[in-house]
């Protein structure tokens, strides 16, 4: 069971939040690890939000992320 758990977990890390730079989700909890407090923050360490949407396509989903790890 949680073999599943830690193997979905995973393949989750793989999903694309920043489509324009190929950032993936994975990276984006990384920075967020590391002390990224805000989306500028983590669009500083990761590139996110400086692609050619300009963070129209991934900013709403590097605040969720964010929302979601400042709850634990
Ligand atoms: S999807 Fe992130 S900058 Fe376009």
């Amino acid at each position: 069971m949680n073999d599943d758990k830690n193997s979905q977990s995973i393949i989750d890390g793989f999903k694309v939040i920043c489509i324009c730079r190929s950032i993936r989700k994975r990276t984006i909890l990384k920075a967020i690890k590391k002390g990224c407090k805000t989306a500028g923050e983590i669009n500083e360490k990761t590139g996110s939000g400086k692609g050619d949407c300009q963070g129209s396509r991934c900013q709403d989903k590097v605040r969720g992320l964010l929302d979601g790890e400042n709850k634990h």
